[in-house]
Formats: structure tokens, C-alpha cells, sequence
């Protein structure tokens, strides 16, 4: 049997319960957008084919899957889930007959479950398997109804279930394999049935085909996972809010035992594929955006904020009231209280006064700024990119270095702009020449 299989990624839902003009699946999980979670967890699966239904705003999320080899199916109108995988199956017949449908709003799924979801789907003779789980709060979600032998009969949702549901904890986590060729005929029945008949309802729900397939003789299967492990949705703020402090949590959990010291985990926000070394002591109030990497022995904080692309070698502090965005800090480096640092490559133990400020920005363009080994920049200066600060130069505090004015290795500025003064001497600035 083809190991490989396609997936089908539910996406098109209008999210209504975010209140929100943004797509649901394009908020973020710290730093991450939903639906680029559920991708890279459905690829490490497995899934060599994906396929994403897309329909409210669609043009928003299509043009961030541009560049991937994700094909996109339309859902014009949200009618429902059996619908959204109908539009799939119709418009991009997947490549395997085997196919893993996830609903898109799912940022916490394990590959590894997945993965193990469609090896009992072709393990069985079922056509549908429903991935389920045992939670204790099973509210929300729709129930996994057996016989008293056990047999899997149909799925209730939350707004269907009666006092004698009440006590079921198996929910339907949102997560199915699927025989596509015996499924289809039977899935385009119920669908039709269900928006074009005479008691046509609004929706047609992709939870109502185990019975439909079941009436028509073809086998299916609920496969509860082990443990409790009930994937977090993302319906409305609570659910982004809930799930972001779960995966946090974890990623805390994992630096923390790889030997980062988080004085206070309550109060800090590290987001995704952020690499710190040992012994490094993170305080409270700091934020580490994405893929922020930093070194061993360093101590950041507290009130930090270091931004995408920021990369900090060993044995560097940054202190409060510091904000890094695109920069990289050498070893040894000290930028300890109320600094700015956009764009900026700053050389070995390089010190960074007190409130100064690398202007990156000019209303137009980022410009880099190169700041030397052992430089000295003083308290409240700014410097304008582009520029480059050579090696053991000191810039004087309150100094403006305007742009392209580079200021040469060894040397002082001072003054607003800032000019260089003759060693000895603080009190005699040399203009430059183009100045006289
Ligand atoms: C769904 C299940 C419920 C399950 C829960 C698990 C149905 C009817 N119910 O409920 O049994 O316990 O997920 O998380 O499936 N979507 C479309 N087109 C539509 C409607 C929805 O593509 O017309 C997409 C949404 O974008 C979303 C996903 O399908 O990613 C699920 O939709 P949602 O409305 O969140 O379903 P739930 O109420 O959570
Ligand atoms: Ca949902």
C-alpha cells in the first residue's frame, strides 16, 4: 500500500466567533499564524499532497500559500464542513486514495498522532476514521455516540446533545482519514441532500457522514487517542488566548530543562523556534520573538524585548528597557538599560550606554549600522544608519553621529553633529573639512 498521503486542510470558515476582519486561521500563535502550524504538522505526518479549502477572504490567505506547492480549493459559500471537503474532493482530486482531513483551526495537533491516525485507518477496513479523544470537559465539541457493545454509530454536536449524551467525554477532534474513492459518491449524496432537498438545512456537516456511511453498508471507525491529549481549537480570543499559554508553556518546559534559567515564567513570552544557551538567565517581563537566538552566559532582561532576527552571543547582557530588532550582538557585548538597537551588527564587548539609539529608519528605508569591537557608545547618543563605528571608537553622550559619517577606529565624537576631538583634548572639536 502507498505509504504517502494526501491532506486536506478545512480553512474556509467565516470565524465569526473572533470577531475579527483578520481570517481566524491568520492569527498568530506565537509568532506563528494557525494555519502555518497545522501545515507543518500535517507535512511532518506524512502528507506529501496538501490541499487547503479556502472561502472567507480567501485572497488574504492565498497569497501567503503563493510560493508553497499547497493547492487551494474554494468554498464560496460557507455551508458547512462536509461541504468545504465535497469542494476539495471536487476541485483538487487528491493524489492518494487515502486522505487526512484536518479542520483548520487546530494549532496544537501532533505529528506523530497523525501519523498513527492513518496507520489504523489502513490498518482497519474502515472508509471514515474519526480521530477522538476522552476529555473531561467535552462541551463544545461534538460526541462520539456508541452502542453498549461499543460499536461507533454517529456523532452528536454540542447544540444536539440531550440529557442522555450529557455524560459522553469522547469528542470528535476534528481530525479524519478517509477512503476518497468509496467515500465521495456517498459524501456528494448527503451534501446534496442536505443544501438542495425539500427540508434543506443551512449547513451540511461532515460529522453526519458516519451515519450516512454506515446506512449505505461502508465501514467506519472512532480511533481514541492515548491519554488525554484533546487538541486545542482556535474558535474565538479565549481558545487563541488558552492555547498560546499552553504551547508556551511547553516551550518554557523545554528551555528550561535544556539549563535556561526563566526567573519567571509567568511574566515571559518566548515564542517559536527561539534557540538560548545554558546557564543564560532570562528575567521577568521579557519578550523573545521568534527564532531570536541567543547564547550561553547571557543575562536578559528585565523588561527586554528582542524582536525577529536578533542574535546574541555568549556572555552578553542586555538590560531593561531594551528593544533589538535585526541586529546581532557579539560576545561579550553590554547593552543594559534603555537602548534601541534596530539593524545594527555590534562588535565584541561593544558597550551601549544608557538610552542610546541606533535610528534605523528614515520614513523610508532600514539602513544597517555596524558598531566596532570595544566601542564605546555613550548614554542618550543616537546614530544614524547607515554608519559605522570603527573599532574602540567612543561616541560622546547626547551625540548625534548623522548618517554616512563614519566615525574611524580609536577615535571620539562628541556634540550634536557629532565631531571628532583630538586626543588630549576634549575641548576643541575638528570640523571636517567639506564643515569649513
Ligand atoms: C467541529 C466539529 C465538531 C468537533 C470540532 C473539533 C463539525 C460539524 N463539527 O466543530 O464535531 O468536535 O470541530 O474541533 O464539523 N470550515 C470550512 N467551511 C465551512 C465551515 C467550517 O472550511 O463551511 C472550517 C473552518 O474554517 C474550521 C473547521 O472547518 O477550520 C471547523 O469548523 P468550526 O466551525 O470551527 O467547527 P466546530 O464548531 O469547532
Ligand atoms: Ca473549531
Amino acid at each position: 500500500m502507498d505509504q504517502k498521503f494526501s491532506a486536506i486542510i478545512l480553512a474556509a470558515g467565516r470565524g465569526t466567533r473572533m470577531k475579527s476582519s483578520l481570517p481566524k486561521l491568520l492569527h498568530k500563535v506565537l509568532g506563528v499564524t494557525v494555519l502555518d502550524r497545522v501545515i507543518c504538522s500535517v507535512r511532518d505526518a506524512g502528507a506529501d499532497d496538501l490541499i487547503v479549502v479556502l472561502g472567507h477572504d480567501a485572497k488574504t490567505i492565498s497569497g501567503q500559500l503563493a510560493d508553497t506547492d499547497i493547492r487551494v480549493a474554494m468554498q464560496t459559500e460557507q455551508l458547512g464542513t462536509a461541504h468545504a471537503l465535497l469542494a476539495a474532493l471536487d476541485q483538487q482530486p487528491p493524489q492518494h486514495d487515502d486522505v487526512l482531513v484536518v479542520n483548520g483551526d487546530l494549532p496544537d495537533l501532533d505529528p506523530d498522532q497523525l501519523g498513527s491516525l492513518m496507520q489504523s485507518h489502513r490498518a482497519s477496513d474502515a472508509e471514515l476514521t474519526v480521530s477522538s479523544c476522552n476529555v473531561d470537559h467535552p462541551t463544545g465539541m461534538g460526541r462520539i455516540v456508541r452502542s453498549t457493545e461499543g460499536t461507533f454509530e454517529r456523532i452528536v454536536e454540542q447544540q444536539d446533545v440531550d440529557s442522555s449524551l450529557e455524560a459522553i467525554c469522547e469528542v470528535n477532534l476534528g481530525i479524519y482519514s478517509v477512503g476518497v474513492s468509496r467515500v465521495q459518491p456517498k459524501l456528494q449524496e448527503m451534501v446534496d441532500g442536505d443544501l438542495g432537498g425539500a427540508d434543506s438545512t443551512n449547513e451540511s456537516y461532515l460529522t453526519d457522514l458516519v451515519e450516512v456511511l454506515i446506512e449505505g453498508g461502508i465501514p467506519v471507525a472512532a480511533c481514541p487517542s492515548k491519554g488525554q491529549q484533546q487538541f486545542l481549537q482556535v474558535n474565538d480570543r479565549l481558545g487563541l488566548a488558552r492555547v498560546s499559554r499552553v504551547l508556551q508553556d511547553r516551550i518554557q518546559t523545554r528551555l528550561l530543562t535544556e539549563g535556561v534559567t526563566i526567573v519567571d515564567p509567568v511574566t515571559t513570552w518566548i515564542e517559536f523556534d527561539v534557540e538560548i544557551g545554558t546557564d543564560t538567565v532570562i528575567h521577568p517581563q521579557t519578550v523573545i520573538r521568534r527564532g531570536v537566538k541567543i547564547g550561553s552566559h547571557c543575562e536578559i532582561g528585565p523588561f527586554a524585548h528582542l524582536r525577529e532576527g536578533t542574535v546574541i552571543e555568549d556572555d552578553v547582557k542586555v538590560g531593561d528597557f531594551v528593544e533589538i530588532k535585526d541586529s546581532t550582538l557579539e560576545q561579550g557585548v553590554r547593552a543594559k538599560h534603555l537602548a534601541y538597537l534596530g539593524n545594527a551588527s555590534v562588535g565584541r564587548k561593544a558597550n551601549i550606554g544608557a538610552g542610546a539609539v541606533v535610528a534605523n529608519y528614515d520614513g523610508k528605508v532600514k539602513s544597517p549600522t555596524r558598531i566596532g569591537s570595544g566601542a564605546f557608545i555613550g548614554s542618550g547618543s543616537v546614530i544614524v544608519a547607515p554608519v559605522n563605528i570603527g573599532d574602540n571608537a567612543t561616541v560622546g553622550a547626547g551625540a548625534v553621529v548623522p548618517a554616512g559619517r563614519d566615525v574611524e577606529p580609536g577615535s571620539t565624537v562628541i556634540g550634536v553633529p557629532a565631531r571628532k576631538i583630538k586626543r588630549h583634548d576634549d575641548s576643541i572639536p575638528e570640523i571636517c573639512e567639506e564643515e569649513r
